[in-house]
C-alpha cells in the first residue's frame, strides 16, 4: 500500500474503547465531528460524502462495517466485497484521520438483543421486499451515532428510503445530530455508483444502464409538464422491460416524505427503482421538485 508523508494512512480504530477515547480528545479540542457510515468497498459515491464532511467539519470519522443485521439470509452478506486496504488508501487521499472498522463482536457482543423498530416510512418499497433490513440499518446507525457522538452524519440520496428512516429516527428519538443527504454520484454513462456494480457481467452492465435511462426519461416527461404519476410509472417500466431486466422489484412514483403512491405529481415527488440484473440487486432514484403553479 502506498504510504507517503503527504497522504498518511488513516488511523484504524477497531475497538469501542479506542473510539471513545479518540472522540473524547477531539471533542475536548472543540472540533466539529462529521461521521460517514459505510460498509466499505468504497467508490466515488462514498468519497463524495467524505469530501462534503471535510468541507463542513473539522474532523471526519469514516466507519466501515458490513452490518450482518441488515442482510437477510438469502442476501449477499458472505460475498459482499471487502477491500479494506484499498479503502484505507482512498481515505488517506482525502486525509481522513480516523476509520472505525470494528469486528462484529464489538458492535454485536454476545447476548446482543436490542433492536430499533424503524418508523412507518420503512414499511413500503424496500421494507416490503426486505422485511428486517431497516431495523438492522437503524440499529447499527443508532449505535454508531451513540459511539461517535458526531455533530453531523452524511448519507447518500442513492439510498433514499434509508435517509428518510434515519431522519425520522433522529427526530423521534431526539438524537442530537444533524443529518445531511448528499447527491447521487454516477458513472459517466449514468449508472449510479454502488459497491454491488462489481458483480455485473459486461452484458448485465449494459442492461443496468436502463435504470438511469428510465429515470432520465421520467424526468424529461415531468419537465415537459406530465403530471400523471401513472404515466410516469408506465414509462419507467417500459424502459426497464425493453432492456429485458431480469426482475423489476418496483418502479414507483411516490410522495417524497411519506413514500405513499401518488396519482398526480404536484410540487414534488420521487421516482424510485429497484431491480435485479442477473443476480445483482440495484436501486436508483430521481427527485422531482417544481414550483406550485398558483394560477
Ligand atoms: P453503503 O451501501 O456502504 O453506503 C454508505 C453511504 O454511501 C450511504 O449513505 C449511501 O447512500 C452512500 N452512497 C452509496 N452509493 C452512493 C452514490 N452513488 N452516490 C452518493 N452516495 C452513495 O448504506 C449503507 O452502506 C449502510 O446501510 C449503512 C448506512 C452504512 C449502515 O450499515
Amino acid at each position: 500500500m502506498a504510504t507517503d508523508a503527504s497522504h498518511p494512512i488513516p488511523h484504524l480504530i477497531s475497538t469501542i474503547d479506542e473510539l471513545r477515547a479518540t472522540v473524547a480528545s477531539e471533542r475536548q479540542r472543540g472540533r466539529r465531528i462529521g461521521l460517514v457510515p459505510t460498509m466499505g468497498a468504497l467508490h466515488a459515491g462514498h468519497l463524495s460524502l467524505i469530501e462534503i464532511s471535510n468541507q463542513e467539519c473539522d474532523v471526519t470519522i469514516a466507519t466501515i462495517f458490513v452490518n450482518p443485521k441488515q442482510f437477510s439470509p438469502s442476501e449477499d452478506l458472505d460475498k459482499y466485497p471487502r477491500t479494506i486496504e484499498r479503502d484505507l488508501e482512498l481515505l488517506s487521499r482525502l486525509r481522513v484521520p480516523f476509520v472505525f472498522a470494528p469486528k462484529e463482536e464489538q458492535i454485536y457482543p454476545t447476548g446482543f438483543s436490542t433492536f430499533v423498530e424503524p418508523p412507518s416510512v420503512a414499511l413500503p418499497l424496500e421494507g416490503e421486499l426486505r422485511p428486517h433490513h431497516f431495523s438492522g440499518v437503524a440499529t447499527v446507525v443508532l449505535k454508531l451515532f451513540n459511539l461517535v457522538q458526531a455533530d453531523v452524519a452524511y448519507f447518500g440520496q442513492k439510498d433514499y428510503q434509508q435517509t428518510l428512516v434515519i431522519r425520522r429516527m433522529v427526530e423521534d428519538l431526539g438524537i442530537p445530530i444533524t443529518i445531511r443527504t448528499c447527491p447521487i454520484i454516477r458513472e459517466q454513462d449514468g449508472l449510479a455508483m454502488s459497491s454491488r456494480n462489481c458483480y455485473l457481467s459486461p452484458e448485465e452492465r449494459v442492461q443496468a444502464l436502463s435504470i438511469s435511462r428510465a429515470l432520465r426519461e421520467a424526468r424529461r416527461l415531468v419537465d415537459a409538464g406530465e403530471r400523471d404519476a401513472g404515466k410516469i410509472r408506465s414509462t419507467l417500466r417500459h424502459v426497464l422491460e425493453q432492456a429485458e431486466i431480469s426482475k423489476i422489484e418496483y418502479a414507483q412514483v411516490v410522495d417524497r416524505e411519506t413514500l405513499e403512491e401518488l396519482d398526480r405529481i404536484e410540487d414534488s415527488a420521487i421516482a424510485l427503482i429497484a431491480v435485479q440484473v442477473g443476480k445483482t440487486r440495484l436501486i436508483d432514484n430521481c427527485l422531482f421538485e417544481y414550483e406550485v403553479n398558483s394560477s
